[in-house]
């Protein structure tokens, strides 16, 4: 992955390129404090594992994009050719009871042609119907529950419903890093009933690779953070500054800091009850030495359209007109920055990178990171969204699964589904 983007046989670059594999090995190997499906004995045992299989779905048929399916593959490939019993299960979407639009039939079907092999879906997740089939189960074979949520008991972590989780699996295993800031039944309420909970293959990667960023970065570190709202990322903000040399803001979320600074900002997102917050993150940027670089130009649009009037503008955005993505002169900037990282995070689109017209400069920033030695790590949601259009999701070193878990472990938040496992 980031081989062929580095010369070989040249000392200097030889050196980043030993450094960076190093990482790769200790974020995969070493694996976290918890244990892995790996410490445990598996065969012949009724594993309940949890993933994320929350894929965007087309009409409650087509599968847009598989990324978490085969994110999980190499858990429950472990599983199967090591003799488990496996019991998968899954939230999709956000329903409020049964939802046949949001069945787990596609994801079962998507997953049986990755596997190679039969995978038996459900109709629920918990009653007789599943503990008779789990029952008939014989090494090897795989299972996919019914939706978790179509039970607002999941959400709710509802004691009973975890018992009943629970008494599906004699080992429980927690792939799901995408859910994992959620304590529901499934992800924590479940780890009270089951003795052995251990972590699959793809949370401890994850966790490996924030952890790795958040605890002992290399540097220069620089922090890349866009999107729609300040509001949403000033944790994020306040703990990052503590660890990293710069951070570049793009996005929506740059304009409420612009305005702080007296800049008009014209019909450009603006959280005006978040002026004060801006003021005083960049004092404390200030105090601690940080380097807070915002946009110097705007791409500006009269409306969010693909058929708008757009222009650059340095410092005035007038009325009418709102900015949406930084200017080639910002692009610039932000380079000068990335240029000696050696870690690199990123979380947000740097504009409205669905229109392809505002999306230059994530792009931009996006291709020059993939030219970098430095290790560059993607938050999941828009951000891995983003990467995965301009189509660099294998240049970078790793995307996230997982958009709300990434943002919140970069807060510096627990997670509950991992906290939950067994240590080791
Ligand atoms: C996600 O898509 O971020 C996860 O699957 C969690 O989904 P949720 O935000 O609906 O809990």
């Amino acid at each position: 992955m980031f081989s062929s983007k580095t010369k070989q046989g040249d000392g200097e670059n030889r050196l980043e390129v030993i450094a960076k594999s190093d990482f790769l090995v200790y974020a995969e190997n070493r694996g976290m404090n918890k244990k892995t499906i790996k410490d445990v004995p598996i065969k012949g045992k009724r594993v309940l594992m949890r993933v994320d299989f929350n894929v965007p779905l087309n009409k409650g048929l087509k599968i847009e994009d598989d990324t978490r399916i085969t994110a999980a593959l190499p858990t429950i490939k472990y599983a199967v050719d090591n003799g488990a019993r496996l019991i998968l299960m899954s939230h999709l979407g956000r329903p409020k009871g049964a939802d046949d639009s949001l069945r787990m039939d596609p994801v079962a079907k998507r997953l049986s042609e990755l596997l190679g092999k039969k995978v038996t879906k459900l109709n629920d997740c918990i009653g007789d119907e599943v503990q008779k089939a789990v029952s008939g189960m014989k090494d090897g074979d795989v299972v996919l529950l019914e939706n978790l949520r179509f039970h607002v008991e999941e959400e709710k972590n509802d004691t009973n419903f975890a018992k009943e989780l629970a008494s599906l699996g004699e080992i429980y295993v927690n792939d799901a890093f995408g859910t994992a800031h959620r304590a529901h039944a499934s992800t924590e309420g479940v780890t009270k009933y089951i003795k052995i909970c251990v972590a699959g293959f793809l949370l401890a990667k994850e966790m490996e690779y924030f952890d790795k960023a958040l605890s002992n970065p290399p540097k220069p570190f620089v922090a890349i953070l866009g999107g729609v709202k300040i509001s949403d990322k000033i944790m994020v903000i306040e703990n990052l500054m503590k660890k990293v040399d710069a951070i570049l803001i793009g996005g929506g979320m740059a304009y409420t800091f612009l305005k702080a600074h007296g800049m008009e900002i014209g019909s450009s997102k603006l959280e005006a009850d978040k002026i004060d917050v801006a003021k005083s993150i960049m004092r404390k940027a200030k105090q601690l030495g940080v380097k807070l670089i915002l946009p110097v130009d705007h791409l500006i649009a009269d409306k969010v359209d693909a058929v708008s009037n757009t222009r650059v503008v340095t410092d005035v955005v007038p009325q009418g007109w709102m900015a949406v993505d930084i200017g080639p002169k910002t692009v610039d900037e932000f380079k000068k920055e990335l240029r000696n990282a050696k870690m690199i995070i990123w979380n947000g689109p740097l504009g409205v990178f669905e229109i392809t017209k505002f999306s230059r400069g994530t792009e931009d920033v996006a291709r020059f990171i993939t030219g970098l030695k430095a290790i560059s790590i993607i938050g999941g949601g828009d951000t891995a969204a983003a990467i995965a259009r301009f189509g660099l999701e294998h240049a970078m070193t790793h995307i996230s699964t997982g958009g709300g878990a990434s943002l919140e472990y970069m807060e510096g938040k627990v997670l509950p589904g991992v906290a939950a496992l067994n240590d080791r």
